[in-house]
């Protein structure tokens, strides 16, 4: 406001008041569209995340031809309900109703930004079976060969996950490895020149497979009845 304005308005109290108004609407309407935008948004986002989630499920799980969702609960493994809430676990079944795998999100911190997958576990071979990026910022050409580079997609055919004998965690860490010097089923083959981006996979797939693997495990009786 110039000098003459603020002059003005300590001359007319009036005015002040209807500067004060003026600019308590324009601070309302604004919230008001903030809100709205989320509230017109959040259905759409999340109806592409359960579309990605859909199309990547069927990639991770070889043979999985439908699918049931259920909920990792203080009580254990239950049907996915509107009530309940915790991680949600996908249970892939072939055309029989035979469990073929547990599809899961993970993410972690890449290069650029969090990278987030879903991935196949199958509880039979206690071993991951696929990956699939939902979301990612890679650097093309570097970074995101994480979703394509077949050498790297070939970790994923068989990565052990196998639980310890206590049932708390993995036998075996999965850890990232130089390109080209995997000894070991539950070791990932880097890409070479994206180390960041392939030890984000390895982080988010180790954590999330120490954690809910022994879950998977215990509560398989209920993943194979809920076909
Ligand atoms: C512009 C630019 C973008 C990069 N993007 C990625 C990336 O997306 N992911 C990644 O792992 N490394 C990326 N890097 C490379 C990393 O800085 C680092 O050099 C690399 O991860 C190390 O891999 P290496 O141990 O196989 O040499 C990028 C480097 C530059 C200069």
């Amino acid at each position: 406001m110039s000098s003459e304005g603020i002059n003005q308005a300590a001359l007319d109290p009036g005015l002040t008041v209807r500067m004060l108004r003026t600019l308590g609407l324009v601070a309302t309407l604004s919230g008001l569209l903030v809100v709205l935008s989320y509230r017109v948004t959040l259905p759409i986002i999340e109806e592409n995340k359960r579309l990605a989630i859909e199309r990547a499920l069927f990639k991770v799980i070889p043979g999985a031809a439908t699918r049931q969702d259920f909920v990792v609960t203080d009580q254990g493994i239950q049907k996915a309900s509107e009530e309940l809430e915790g991680i949600t676990l996908y249970a892939g079944y072939d055309q029989d109703g035979r469990l073929k795998g547990v599809a899961l999100e993970a993410a972690a911190a890449g290069y650029q930004d969090v990278i987030r997958i879903l991935y196949g576990y199958d509880p039979y071979c206690q071993c991951i079976r696929g990956i699939e990026v939902l979301k990612m910022t890679e650097t093309p050409g570097i970074g995101d060969k994480i979703a394509k580079d077949p050498v790297f997609l070939e970790n994923f055919v068989a990565l052990e996950a196998r639980v310890d004998v206590s049932g708390q965690g993995l036998e075996h860490e999965i850890v990232p490895v130089k390109r080209g010097t995997k000894t070991q089923p539950w070791q990932i083959d880097s890409i070479s020149g994206a180390t960041i981006s392939s030890n984000a996979v390895a982080r988010m797939l180790n954590d999330s497979a120490q954690q809910m693997a022994p879950i998977i495990l215990k509560d398989i009786a209920i993943l194979e009845a809920g076909a």
